[in-house]
């Protein structure tokens, strides 16, 4: 079968202070009444199965927002590398020959994403490589990884290197040589992920879960994303087209893109009273509360509960250097 492996055990720490611990990213209704999982769940209604992989304590909002998917807690939230470990692992034991569909809930997705997807697990099975969607870049964004692309095959092309977040000016040379981004979904049968993932950081738990241990080796693991454990170093990795409209919403310059704006150009984004004076292009975003901006341009300016953040939107992806810091002042 086809099985949708739905990622939401991220905290969303670039939406900061909106997204915090007791209330990530996933579960909040940016640009749209339904919350980023509930979106994500109807989209990959075409699966066979549909397994929602999260982390201890978000199992309960997670089972309330996905209430027809089946949802798998990981023993410690450590990142998309060990999750998707743990989630391939898990669906290889309940179904039989199944292709994981691994698939984030924070895009936003316009178009024929089904085609696509079926596209993408046909080639993961045909191959027995590792599937990335590719999507052509507009920008050279650094919060994306990058895909450069080999000989082409028709259906798909060969990945020459996949590099994870460069530094703009690499992200710069990335577009320009005709690179694609990585959209975040993946294909791949999980003797294909076993393979690639056995001479990485991410060993230590393919054993342990192999043994039956219930914490599943996740103590032994420090967190890692599946894209610099797994894609930068996998040799075996293939690419298809995502061909729809696509952006991930993990950030306020994301937003930003995405959003409507009126006709001072703000983006306001929850239940937030807006007066601009001489003040253009802003980004405001909060719960039940008033923002008055004067003279001041392409801010984003957020307030959820006691906590206030302004930043310049072109400098949005840095929050995650923010919390960074927070993190380690306590
Ligand atoms: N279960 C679980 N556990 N899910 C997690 C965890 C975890 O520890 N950490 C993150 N996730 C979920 C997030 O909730 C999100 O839905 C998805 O995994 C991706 O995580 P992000 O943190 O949003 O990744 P990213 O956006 O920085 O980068 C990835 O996506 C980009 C495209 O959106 C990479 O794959 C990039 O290469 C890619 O370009
Ligand atoms: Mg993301």
């Amino acid at each position: 079968p086809l099985v949708a492996v739905v990622l939401a055990g991220g905290v969303g720490t670039r939406l900061y202070p909106a997204s915090r611990s007791h209330r990530p990213k996933q579960l909040l209704a940016i640009g749209g009444d339904d919350s980023l999982l509930e979106r994500t769940v109807a989209r990959v209604d075409f699966a066979d199965e549909v397994v929602v992989v999260t982390r201890p304590g978000f199992e309960d909002a997670v089972g309330e927002a996905a209430p027809d998917a089946t949802v798998l807690v990981e023993p410690a939230g450590k990142d998309t590398g060990p999750a998707l470990a743990y989630a391939t692992h898990r669906v290889a034991d309940r179904f039989a020959d199944p292709v994981v569909l691994a698939v984030p809930s924070d895009h936003h997705v316009d178009g024929d994403f089904e085609a696509a997807a079926r596209r993408g697990a046909r080639v993961a099975t045909e191959t027995g490589a590792l599937v990335t969607f590719g999507v052509e870049p507009t920008r050279p964004d650094t919060g994306y990884g990058y895909i450069e692309p080999g000989p082409d095959h028709g259906d798909y092309a060969d990945v020459a290197a996949f590099h994870e977040k460069p530094d703009a000016e690499t992200a710069r040379r990335y577009v320009d040589r005709g690179d694609y981004w990585n959209a975040g979904v993946f294909a791949w049968t999980p003797a294909a992920f076993r393979a690639a993932a056995r001479d990485t950081p991410l060993a230590p738990l393919l054993d342990a879960l192999d043994a039956g241990d219930p914490t599943g080796g996740f103590d032994a693991v420090d967190p890692v994303s599946v894209d610099h454990a797994v894609f930068e170093r996998a040799d075996d990795v293939v690419t298809v087209p995502l061909g729809v409209e696509w952006d991930d919403l993990g950030s306020w310059d994301a937003l930003r893109r995405l959003l409507p704006a009126d006709e001072d150009g703000t983006v306001a984004v929850g239940d937030v009273d807006v007066v601009s004076l001489d003040a253009e292009n802003n980004v405001v975003a909060g719960e039940d509360v008033h923002v008055s901006l004067v003279g001041v341009d392409d801010l984003t300016v957020v307030a959820y509960d006691d906590r206030v953040l302004v930043v310049p939107t072109e400098r949005a992806q840095q929050v995650r250097d923010l919390v960074a810091e927070l993190e380690r002042r306590g």
